[in-house]
């Protein structure tokens, strides 16, 4: 076992409760003005601001918590329906960059309220006949952030519209996730997915780390899927992604070849 890797995680992982405590302060300033004092209009927005970062902060503790379990090869089914699945990611994804939006997915009743919702914002839900309230049985920390990832870019990098697709199928759970936006020419299609590899680095609002697809990678190849790129210069860009369904009787499991070696 590596020491420092340890410590590293250990780390990460102490950064939880701090987190958690600020989190439930803003809320009480919040939620509980009756008894700790009304804030102004100003006051109150700063507040969620701060709200939305500090659960920002505490996704990315849990996914770098993820990943470093993911590299000892941990896999944990979870039974979920696919429709909580999909409402849960959008949920997150929204939370940081369209709270508005968040709230309304999260009291969208049925599939056909989501979609629409979903629509007036450019993004089109196309799911597969009766696939909604199917249940299935994935590690739902690792699917859920490779969503979340690929929503992510393709939110940042569309022109005019996203496509999210989704179908259970025999041999797995298909996430489809399609931009219209500048697209990657061939010549990086692998280079994208290596840690720190960015292509429009000086577009301010589109930085990041360069993190988000070498974490996904990792993770689809951690649950033994498979992740497929259509794209060009200028065309958009679509990923794919199957992530194999665990049946009934399947535990959760170590891999047998763990990352971390
Ligand atoms: N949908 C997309 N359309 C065009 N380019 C993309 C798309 N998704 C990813 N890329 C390119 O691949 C690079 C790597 O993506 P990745 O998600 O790993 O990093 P990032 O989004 O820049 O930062 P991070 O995800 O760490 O916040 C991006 O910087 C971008 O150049
Ligand atoms: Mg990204």
């Amino acid at each position: 076992m590596k020491k420092d890797r340890i410590r590293t995680e250990l780390l990460i992982h102490d950064l939880k409760v701090p987190l958690s405590v600020i989190r439930a302060t803003i809320e009480s300033l919040l939620h509980r003005q009756q008894t700790l004092g009304p804030l102004t209009p100003k006051q109150e927005k700063a507040l969620l601001r701060a709200q939305r970062n500090i659960r920002l902060s505490q996704t990315l503790v849990g996914d770098a918590l993820e990943i470093a379990r993911s590299t000892w090869g941990f896999v944990r089914f979870t039974p979920l329906r696919l429709s909580g699945f999909v409402r849960n990611s959008l949920i997150e994804v929204y939370d940081l960059i369209d709270p508005e939006l968040s709230e309304q997915i999260s009291k969208s009743g049925s599939l056909g309220d989501l979609t629409r919702v979903l629509k007036a914002k450019r993004a089109i839900l196309a799911v597969e006949d009766g696939d909604w309230e199917k249940e299935i049985r994935i590690d739902l920390a690792k699917t859920t952030q490779i969503f979340r990832n690929l929503l992510t870019n393709g939110l940042k990098y569309r022109k005019e519209r996203l496509v999210i697709g989704l179908s259970v199928k025999a041999d797995g759970l298909l996430l489809q996730v399609s931009d219209d936006g500048i697209g990657i020419p061939k010549a990086f299609h692998e280079k994208i997915f290596e840690q720190y590899f960015q292509l429009a680095p000086e577009e301010s609002h589109l930085r990041g780390h360069g993190l988000g697809l070498a974490g996904v990678l990792a993770l689809v190849e951690d649950l033994s899927g498979e992740l497929t790129l259509k794209s060009d210069e200028g065309a958009g860009a679509q990923f794919m992604v199957r992530v194999p369904l665990a049946q009934a009787q399947d535990p959760d499991r170590f891999s047998e070849n763990p990352r971390a070696g």
